[in-house]
């Protein structure tokens, strides 16, 4: 009973297996929409590279810009679409898509179209070449959405299918058929066809109905019209017998030969060590499929499924040979590009336009100058004064791989707390090549680096700030890597002056500060 078993006549028993039960040939798809890729003849070659051999498309089934005298047999393996189904502006004969069974409706055209049929004919002649026969003989399944087919003049036999037995209606999905029934030369449906439903000549074109005809006791699809013949509730589509291991397709996912409301899970709960114990059964899911391993160049999430890439707040490992996301333990770590590289190449400062730019950054690559023109704006180059709350986004920021350089901060700033979480300055570039951290003619009391532990090349300026004591006292050797570099820490408050302070603690600054003993109350 399983649908990949059918399109598959020459595979050997192995790979026939193998394609049934553990994964089918999936293929990305495509979300293109309308837009023709190249001119019509690699557009052709691309639709062919994408698609053949797929069974099961991830994404969207997109046939657009086929043009007569091509050869779309590739599309017969298809039998499942987990997007959309678009097909439009198309003008060859025939597309066979002889072996869809469903349609997922998991991305919707136009947000209501889980399957688009429109503008099929070529539109430089007249409308008297276009797509004719469209043998979609089995699809019988629209998990969601619904159907649009419009202005394809000599499309045949749409008005002979009758899409309540495909569509989900308790979902209300949009149908918008405008169908040309009047075609003088369509097929009529072969006389043996269940209520005169097909989907073109011949008995094999018959609409093979499992819903509309179900009796009252089924819950979804059957396989005729008594009681016994109804599907289990886990099929979609159809089903050759009761059990939820003879659906044609899985409403939820496939495990093995079983259609399952979900993957056997990757860990169990234990009652009597009451820990979350590794189940040697559990099983990722892909699509709708469950599976042992996530496919070459899938990663892993939290909840076990195989995904392309991992979630914003995640991050990609190799834990035990297995590609993982895992949560990041902070923010995730984000490089960006700092002053001097990519859009910020020629670039003085950081800027009102430019901050934003340095949201979640982890690492910056490049250099970071504050320089007092951030603050007053610019005219010349429409720059708006630097909101000094925004200084804030750097407090994500660890890692400098060039050089950090301050020449204005607010004034009321008692510290450089924004880059209180900056670990290393690496000084692979330097300003006027020498300097790789200057603090120069800011009114702030202390550094406030708490987390710097490296600077790793280039020297130390900290010059002209009034107000900030003992910053020559700091061990700067310590985060110095190499012999040669040096501190010129000049012109900041008087050590004398500064030896008659005190450390204070201002609740309504929320910082610590100098002051003179009787300052400080
Ligand atoms: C377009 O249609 C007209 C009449 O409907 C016909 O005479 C003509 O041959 C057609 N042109 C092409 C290129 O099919
Ligand atoms: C159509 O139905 C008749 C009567 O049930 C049957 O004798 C005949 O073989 C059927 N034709 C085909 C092509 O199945
Ligand atoms: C501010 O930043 C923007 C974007 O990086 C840049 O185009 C502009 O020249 C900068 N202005 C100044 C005065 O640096
Ligand atoms: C920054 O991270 C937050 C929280 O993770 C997220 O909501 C936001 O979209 C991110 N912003 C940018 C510009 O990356
Ligand atoms: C600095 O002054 C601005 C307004 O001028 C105020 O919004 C901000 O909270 C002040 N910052 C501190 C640390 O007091």
């Amino acid at each position: 009973g399983s649908g990949w078993l059918d399109s598959c006549p020459f595979c050997t028993c192995s790979s026939l297996f193998h394609a049934a039960f553990f994964l089918p040939t999936v293929c990305q798809g495509t979300s293109n929409k309308l837009a023709q890729l190249g001119n019509m003849e690699y557009h052709f070659i691309s639709l062919q590279r994408i698609y053949n051999n797929c069974e099961v498309v991830l994404g969207n089934l997109e046939i657009t810009y086929v043009t007569r005298n091509h050869d779309l047999s590739f599309l017969k393996t298809i039998q499942e679409v987990a997007g959309y189904v678009l097909i439009a502006l198309n003008n060859v004969d025939s597309i066979p898509l002889d072996n869809l069974q469903i349609i997922r409706g998991n991305v919707l055209y136009e947000n209501f179209y889980a399957l688009a049929i429109f503008s099929n004919y070529h539109t430089n002649i007249n409308k008297t070449s276009g797509l004719r026969n469209l043998p979609m003989k089995r699809l019988s399944e629209i998990l969601n959405g619904g159907v649009k087919i419009s202005n394809n003049p000599q499309l045949c036999n749409m008005d002979t299918v009758l899409w309540d037995d495909i569509i989900d209606l308790n979902k209300k999905p949009v149908i918008q058929l405008e169908i040309q029934n009047n075609l003088a030369d369509c097929s009529k449906c072969h006389a043996n066809c269940t209520e005169d439903h097909c989907w073109g000549a011949g008995i094999e074109n018959c609409q093979t109905l499992t819903k509309v005809i179900c009796a009252q006791q089924c819950s979804g699809r059957c396989r005729g019209r008594v009681p016994s013949d109804c599907c289990h509730n886990q099929c979609a589509a159809g089903c050759t017998g009761p059990r939820e291991s003879d659906c044609l397709a899985c409403r939820k996912f496939r495990d093995e030969a079983m259609c399952k409301d979900t993957c056997p899970p990757l860990v169990l709960y234990n009652p009597t060590t009451y820990q979350m114990d590794v189940n040697p059964d559990g099983k990722y899911s892909f699509g709708a499929t469950c599976v042992k391993e996530c496919p070459h160049n899938y990663v892993v999430t939290d909840h076990g499924s195989c995904v392309r890439s991992c979630n914003i707040d995640t991050y990609e490992v190799e834990e035990n040979g297995v590609r993982k996301c895992k949560k990041c333990d902070g923010p995730c770590s984000k490089v960006c590009n700092g002053i001097g590289i990519g859009e910020l190449k020629g670039i003085l400062s950081i800027n009102a336009t430019n901050i934003d730019s340095f949201k979640n950054c982890t690492k910056i690559n490049g250099d970071v100058s504050i320089l007092p023109v951030a603050f007053l704006g610019d005219a010349f180059t429409n720059t708006q004064p630097l909101d000094p709350k925004k200084l804030d986004i750097f407090k994500t920021v660890k890692e400098i791989s060039g050089f950090l350089l301050i020449q204005d901060w607010p004034a009321n700033a008692t510290d450089l707390s924004a880059f209180e979480n900056l670990e290393i300055i690496r000084g692979r570039t330097k300003q006027h090549g020498q300097y790789s951290l200057a603090i120069v003619n800011l009114k702030i009391h202390s550094l406030g680096l708490r987390s710097l532990k490296e600077i790793s090349d280039g020297d130390v300026a900290i010059m002209k700030n009034k107000n900030l004591c003992y910053a020559e006292t700091m061990n700067w050797n310590k985060l110095f890597v190499t012999e040669t570099q040096k501190t010129k820490i000049i012109s900041n408050r008087n050590q004398d002056e500064c030896s008659k302070l005190i450390l204070f603690f201002f609740p309504s600054w929320n910082a610590i500060v100098w002051c003179r003993k009787r300052d400080c109350d």
